[in-house]
């Protein structure tokens, strides 16, 4: 690993964990090598844009509850291996650092997954390398390439599943998957149709959406007066996620009100568009974080005008 810059720290972070601490001209941000979670980006002058459990676990045997883990190489339950952990082994293996560097008002991290041992005998035995470039700076732009480096031809599952901190999830929408189908796994396995408007949070959240490639996606929390802007390349799908009151309360890992104060948008290539990779070849997806300040409010939000 090549030396560090002065604005990137090897630290001990919660419960040991080893932790990168960035400290750039333009942002801060925490990576643990734990599932190469960053857990913090805050550019100067704003409050931290991404959500981080008070209850989360900070130990090697379970993920990081916030931040942005890394669902690789299957989202969700594995579909054949009832044992197999959820969203895959990425979000909790120890990622090596590469190296980091001063790019301008930027400061660039390189992390880095290989098979071992553990991941060749798990439910997905493949050989493949996968790098994770993070770029601190007045945007956060988050970069996931995978390579095969098998014989064999492969097939994964991915996502960048991004807690974001907002303020109050009864006045957040999140716009840009309008008219777009997606699978409801509060309902059931068919996919339904798109809806009109921006999606507003009632009641649990967790939707797949397929088809989503070429828009932007824009999380609007109005009490806060904050947008962030959701760009991406490489990912087909996204995951809109919010576990309200009674699934909050059964996650040990998740303070039973927290539910309020955050929702995930997740950024990925799952189930039909999952990625199939011939061997040497690669894949990357990447997103980039903008914050903007919410100029109007919301149509939903409007206060009423009073009747003359
Ligand atoms: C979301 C899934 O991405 O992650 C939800 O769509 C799931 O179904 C949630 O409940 C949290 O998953 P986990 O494994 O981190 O508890």
């Amino acid at each position: 690993m090549s030396d560090l810059p002065a604005s990137v720290r090897l630290e001990t972070g919660r419960g040991g964990l080893p932790v990168l601490l960035v400290d750039g001209p333009s942002a801060r941000a925490q990576i643990y090598l734990h599932g190469a979670t960053v857990t913090d980006w805050t550019p100067h002058g704003s409050d931290p844009v991404l959500w981080v459990s008070s209850a989360s676990r900070f130990t090697a045997e379970a993920p990081i509850r916030g931040g942005v883990p890394i669902c690789f190489p299957w989202f969700g339950a594995h579909p054949g291996e009832s044992g197999a952990p959820s969203h895959g082994f990425a979000r909790l293996c120890e990622w090596s650092l590469v190296g980091a560097q001063d790019d301008g008002e930027d400061v660039v991290v390189r992390l880095r997954l290989t098979d071992n041992e553990a991941t060749r005998e798990s439910a997905w035995p493949h050989r493949f390398e996968a790098v994770y470039t993070v770029v601190v700076g007045s945007r956060l732009s988050l970069v996931l390439e995978v390579t095969n480096r098998g014989e064999v031809a492969v097939v994964f599952e991915e996502a960048l599943h991004t807690y974001f901190d907002v303020r109050n999830i009864l006045t957040t929408e999140v716009s840009g998957l309008e008219e777009t189908p997606f699978y409801d796994l509060t309902i059931g396995p068919e996919p339904v149709p798109g809806e009109p408007d921006p999606v507003r949070f009632r009641s649990e959240t967790d939707r797949i959406y397929l088809g989503s490639t070429r828009v932007g996606t824009t999380v609007r929390d109005d009490e806060s007066g904050r947008s962030v802007l959701i760009s991406r390349d490489g990912s087909e799908a996204t995951v809109i996620w919010n576990p309200w009151a009674d699934k909050a309360a059964g996650m040990r890992d998740f303070g039973d009100e927290e539910w309020r104060s955050m929702v995930c948008v997740e950024v990925g290539n799952i189930r039909d568009a999952a990625i199939r990779l011939e061997p040497g070849r690669s894949h990357t997806m990447s997103t980039i974080f903008e914050l903007s300040p919410t100029l109007e409010p919301a149509a939903e939000h409007k206060p009423r005008s009073t009747p003359s």
